[in-house]
């Protein structure tokens, strides 16, 4: 009997250091272990209100499906939405809402590649990049960044160098997960001079806008959209700002009428996002700002807590992140993902743990990484004061 083979394209398809190491943790937990998760960037903070009375007062029946470009509140909700960040030349029709910012990624990067067409990425980079490129056929180029300079841009002819033929966007997390970067004006302008230069497209996840700190000014891509509409492309998500990851909501913005009405094709295929979802979300021009005031305070008392803590241990490595809620974490020990690993089956304090991410899988040159870890500050001060004393503790005993 002749075995059908699986593809050899599947394999290329790396599994997420965010969530590799879950069934440790479960296996955990089902022995009574608590687990304190600084592996996922899962918010512990509460959706707006507004938005949970959508849920408790839904009516409709049956739950049908939604349309293929975003239902028209949802979409009229985000149109509002850029007009009040300062960009309301942003039209209904420049936008595609996504089931979660990770189908904008995968949208993007499949309008604008052939099969085995480079984009550039600094590294480190968001890991779930690699996911959608290997999914795509598409190959990341990655530029180093260094932790000592808090992983800002380098040198215009280190980018530059790394354009080829092939070359057909940059792509850039501005802020950035994993590394809290926020990328100045002049850095901004310097890979949109390159993008203009070389006849690329930019492509700027900004799933992060809302989180930066230390009064420090966020560039967003949208302020080049309209000197240059047909090259800029945006990725956005209500994940993070709203407390809404398991709503599946994301944006894919662009001037560009050609990938606007090629992404819509695309996602007639798969019919529509979640319609419960976006009439939750369609609430968004209804949340105060007193919200994202409290809620922006809150991460950057979790980001100075984090920051102190780690600086305290031995041997750990970190910039001060900038934005975000996310850094990468240099540690004393050889092999980080056998400590991610090791904290989950055997390091116990007071029968509690912690989660972490080995961050080689937020790189995309072998050997890179090795040492380090992603943590995500999405706990409150208390737990995550109690997290940083159990690595404080398990580096000490850790034997690797
Ligand atoms: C940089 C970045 N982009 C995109 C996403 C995708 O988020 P979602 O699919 O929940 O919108 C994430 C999630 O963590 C992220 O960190």
């Amino acid at each position: 009997m002749k075995i059908p083979q699986i593809s050899s394209r599947l394999d290329k398809v790396p599994a997420s250091p965010i969530r590799k190491l879950v069934p440790f943790a479960s296996s955990a937990k089902k022995k009574g272990v608590k687990v304190y998760h600084l592996n996922i960037g899962d918010p512990d903070i509460k959706t707006p209100e507004v938005m949970i009375e959508v849920l408790k007062n839904w009516t409709r029946n049956p739950v049908g499906y939604g349309q293929s470009q975003g239902e028209p509140d949802f979409l009229t909700s985000l149109e509002r939405y850029y007009a009040k960040i300062g960009f309301g030349f942003i039209e209904t029709k420049d936008i595609q809402v996504t089931t979660g910012g990770s189908e904008a990624i995968s949208m993007a990067l499949f309008a604008v590649c052939e099969k085995g067409d480079e984009v550039i990425v600094f590294e480190p980079f968001y890991t779930n990049y690699n996911s959608y490129a290997a999914v795509n056929s598409v190959k990341l180029v990655p530029v180093g960044t260094d932790g000592s300079t808090g992983f800002h841009l380098p040198r215009k002819s280190e980018i530059e160098d790394k354009i080829t033929g092939k070359t057909k966007a940059i792509l850039i997390c501005n802020p950035s997960n994993p590394t809290g970067t926020v990328y100045t004006k002049e850095e901004m302008d310097v890979l949109i001079d390159i993008a203009k230069r070389h006849g690329l497209f930019i492509i700027s996840d900004e799933v992060y806008r809302e989180f930066v700190y230390d009064g420090k000014k966020h560039t967003s891509i949208l302020e080049y959209m309209e000197d240059m509409p047909e090259q800029v492309i945006l990725l956005d998500s209500l994940s993070k700002r709203y407390s809404l990851c398991g709503a599946r909501l994301g944006m894919l913005v662009s001037l560009n009428r050609g990938v606007m009405e090629g992404v819509l094709r695309i996602a007639q295929g798969r019919l529509s996002s979640g319609l419960i979802d976006q009439a939750m979300a369609a609430k968004l021009t209804e949340v105060k700002d007193s919200y994202f005031e409290k809620i922006h305070k809150e991460y950057q008392s979790r980001r100075d807590v984090l920051y102190k803590g780690l600086k305290s241990i031995p041997g750990v490595f970190l910039e001060k992140p900038e934005g975000a809620f996310y850094t990468i974490v240099r540690l004393p020990v050889k092999n980080s993902e056998h400590f991610c690993q090791w904290l989950l089956t055997d390091f116990r304090l007071n029968n509690e743990t912690v989660m972490i991410a080995p961050a080689a899988g937020f790189y995309a040159t072998p050997g890179l990484g090795g040492n380090e870890v992603r943590i995500a500050y999405v706990l409150n001060v208390r737990d995550l004061t109690k997290a940083i004393e159990i690595l404080k503790r398990a580096l000490v005993e850790y034997k690797g």
